[in-house]
């Protein structure tokens, strides 16, 4: 390695001075870490744990792959006597609870997986949809990564197979130079492939998931006289797919493919204490991977959370009529705003109370894409808002009192 002199370093361009901090370190520190590695862990206990009968391919069995998703509920899970206990791999262990929601939903997307149709989740934006697919993907096949994003410019090569052009031009058509799709790779493993917004992508490439998902295998003509003209599904293998009610695509889908799929709907979460509950540990969890303590006060998430709620649904938890607006409140949304107020209660302590800054917040959800979403912000204000600082609510008259800042 050559060393700069200190005096030329700062002015060297980027791309030469740029050196990691930890040179020994071999894992890169990522934003994100997959499930696959996040929960490997709870995913070879689970693997040990229970060892019944599992679908051709399947890393867990059904009951398995259910626990990973909804967790063990707090209880901790003992390995039985006289198993192998692979390496690292704790005798119990309490699995955390993932996703939040109905369990009959979940199972019922483990025996789809299991089946010959594919499942399709669908629902409004922000309900967890892509989040079910990564963890049951993970848990089925051990990777949540073989995955083609649906938008308008989607082509069939990228639900198929492209081609390696250098390669072809050299050599002509062969298995080498052929690159397969995230779809043809989990057809060749007997994995699951997942395809997110699939009502995004234009009808006809689209209608190509038909014949795959019927058949369960895909013509290469150029390939045509060779071993490798048809690739086969292994055993195992299967797709995900996501789609958003608020695209309004799914209806439009064709009949031919959307028989191939198991539709399941993905719901809000309907209690408040389990939705303030997720939110809470997915901001601090949020905070905590940028290394800041988390400092918000449970009335503060609750108010976030039960003004999501009341907007969401356009009646207050009092029962009180409140008009939605006509953007989405979803969890999601609830989560990063809470997650900002908590960055912003670690960078900014003792500036002034996160609370205030929560009017402003929501402002900035709601308006995003109708104007008049502002003002049935105002309506809630001036409705159940002040309906609850009236009634004495100390959290609630603050907020009342800061009705000017949704004027803007
Ligand atoms: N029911 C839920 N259980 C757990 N997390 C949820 C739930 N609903 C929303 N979330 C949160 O919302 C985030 C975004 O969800 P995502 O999977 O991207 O939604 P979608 O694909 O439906 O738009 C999740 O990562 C999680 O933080
Ligand atoms: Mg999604």
């Amino acid at each position: 390695m050559t060393t700069v002199p200190p005096h030329l370093e700062e002015r060297a361009p980027m791309t030469t001075t740029v050196r990691s901090t930890t040179p020994t370190s071999p894992t890169p520190v990522r934003q994100i870490v997959p499930p696959e590695e996040r929960y490997a862990t709870e995913l070879a206990f689970l693997a040990a744990y229970d060892a019944g009968p599992r679908p051709p391919a399947w890393r867990l069995t059904p009951r398995a792959v259910v626990t990973f998703v909804m967790g063990s509920d707090g209880r901790a899970l003992k390995l039985p006597e006289g198993v192998d206990v692979p390496e690292g791999v704790p005798g119990r262990l309490v699995v955390e609870g993932k996703f939040v929601g109905d369990r009959a939903l979940v199972e019922r997307c483990v025996v789809t997986l299991a089946g010959e149709r594919g499942l399709l989740l669908v629902g409004e934006p922000g309900t967890a949809k892509s989040m079910l697919s990564e963890l049951l993907s993970t848990a089925v096949c051990g990777t949540s990564g073989l995955v083609v994003q649906g938008t308008a410019g989607t082509t069939e090569d990228q639900l198929k197979y492209g081609w390696n052009y250098a390669l072809l031009l050299a050599q002509g058509p062969s298995r080498q130079a052929l690159v397969a799709s995230p779809v043809l790779t989990a057809m060749s493993r007997g994995g699951i492939a997942r395809v997110e917004e699939v009502t995004r992508c234009l009808p006809e490439v689209q209608d190509a998931l038909v014949s795959l998902l019927s058949e369960r295998r895909i013509a290469v003509p150029e390939l045509a006289g060779t071993d490798d003209a048809l690739a086969h599904a292994a055993p195992g293998f299967n797709l995900i797919a996501t789609a958003n009610l608020r695209d309004k695509g799914v209806s439009e889908m064709s009949a031919a493919l959307k028989r191939r799929f198991n539709f399941e709907t993905v719901g809000p979460i309907p209690d408040l204490d389990a939705e303030t509950a997720l939110v809470r540990s997915q901001a601090r969890a949020s905070v905590e991977r940028a290394g800041a303590p988390f400092q918000v006060d449970d009335a503060v998430l609750e108010a976030l959370v039960t003004a999501f709620r009341d907007l969401r649904e356009g009646r207050s938890a009092e029962g009180w009529e409140v008009e939605r607006p006509s953007t989405v409140m979803s969890t999601a949304e609830a989560v990063s705003v809470a997650g900002a107020l908590a960055l912003a209660a670690a960078y900014f302590p003792g500036d002034r109370d996160v609370l205030g800054l929560l009017p402003g917040h929501l402002l900035g959800v709601v308006r995003k894409d109708d104007p008049a979403d502002a003002a049935r912000l105002r309506g809630y204000w001036d409705g159940p808002v002040r309906r609850r600082a009236e009634q004495g609510s100390a959290t609630w008259r603050t907020l009342w009192d800061l009705r000017t800042v949704l004027e803007g």
